[in-house]
């Protein structure tokens, strides 16, 4: 028996990087995965290569009507929720205070703070008691990256709500945590770095190497299941040990 047998998950951006890859064991495990992405092409993609009790739901987790269309496809088809996995998230790296644009902070902020705000609160009424929700932060949001500040800031938004919400949610036992990863190479954000960036990257961390989207998706399953069913409003870093040392 998978550890995630016969649940109910949802995984905002879900067609690429480490949101796919915990889709793909979340389905391994068991789950009716529900993916959601903007790019329909990419949907099709996802769902494909899933390859069986996924639906893909198109949708920018930014925008609130698409929201309600991506919960009203969940009630009507599955009923429930047992999992939340808010991983749709944007960001620039490259974007040192003195060169910040409004149109910057506002794709940001749409995306990772309000997004992720109604993404939680509009999936709750179908949330059963004693789910788990996970909400993907970023190293970048105790870390002085130069060039990610507003990127590290919306991340930091993130970790706070976990520790809110986990006190919020803790009559309806629904556990809140938060996945801190590091820096990733098989994902979208990593395949346009430039070397540089890449190699002085990979020289901060213990590990030696860049971390691989499967192993962002183990601590999901973690998260997810309940292996950590004593585990509430974490930070779990995923880093090779970048923010540790
Ligand atoms: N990669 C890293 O090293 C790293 C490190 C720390 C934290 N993170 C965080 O981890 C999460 C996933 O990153 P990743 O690098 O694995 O992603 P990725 O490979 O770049 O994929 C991003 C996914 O999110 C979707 N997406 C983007 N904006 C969306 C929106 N507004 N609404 C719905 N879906 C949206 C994309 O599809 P569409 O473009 O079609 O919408 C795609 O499926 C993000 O929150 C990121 O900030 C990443």
């Amino acid at each position: 028996m998978g550890k995630l047998q016969d649940k109910i998950a949802v995984i905002t951006g879900g067609t690429s990087g480490m949101a796919l890859a915990s889709a793909k064991l979340f389905v391994e495990e068991g789950a009716y995965v529900f993916i959601t992405g903007r790019r329909q092409d990419q949907l099709d993609q996802a769902t494909k290569e899933i390859g069986r009790s996924v639906t893909g739901v198109q949708g920018d987790s930014a925008n609130l009507e698409d929201l309600d269309r991506l919960f009203e496809r969940v009630k009507k088809q599955k009923g429930h929720i047992d999992v939340l996995f808010a991983s749709a998230g944007v960001g620039e790296l490259d974007k040192p205070i003195g060169t910040i644009t409004e149109k910057s902070v506002d794709d940001t902020l749409n995306v990772n703070f309000r997004g992720t705000v109604f993404t939680v609160q509009k999936a709750l009424p179908l949330f059963r008691d004693g789910g788990s929700i996970i909400l993907n932060t970023s190293v970048a949001n105790a870390m002085g990256l130069p060039g990610a500040s507003v990127y590290a800031a919306s991340k930091a938004a993130v970790r706070s709500f976990a520790r809110t919400w986990t006190a919020e949610l803790k009559d309806r036992k629904i556990r809140v945590n938060a996945l801190s990863p590091g820096s990733i190479g098989d994902t979208g954000t990593f395949a346009t770095i430039p070397d540089q960036m890449r190699d002085y990257l990979i020289s901060q961390i213990p590990a030696g190497r860049l971390g691989l989207a499967r192993e962002i998706a183990g601590a999901a399953l973690f998260l997810a299941s309940d292996d950590s069913s004593f585990v509430r409003g974490i930070e779990l870093v995923v880093d090779g040990g970048m923010s540790q040392v």
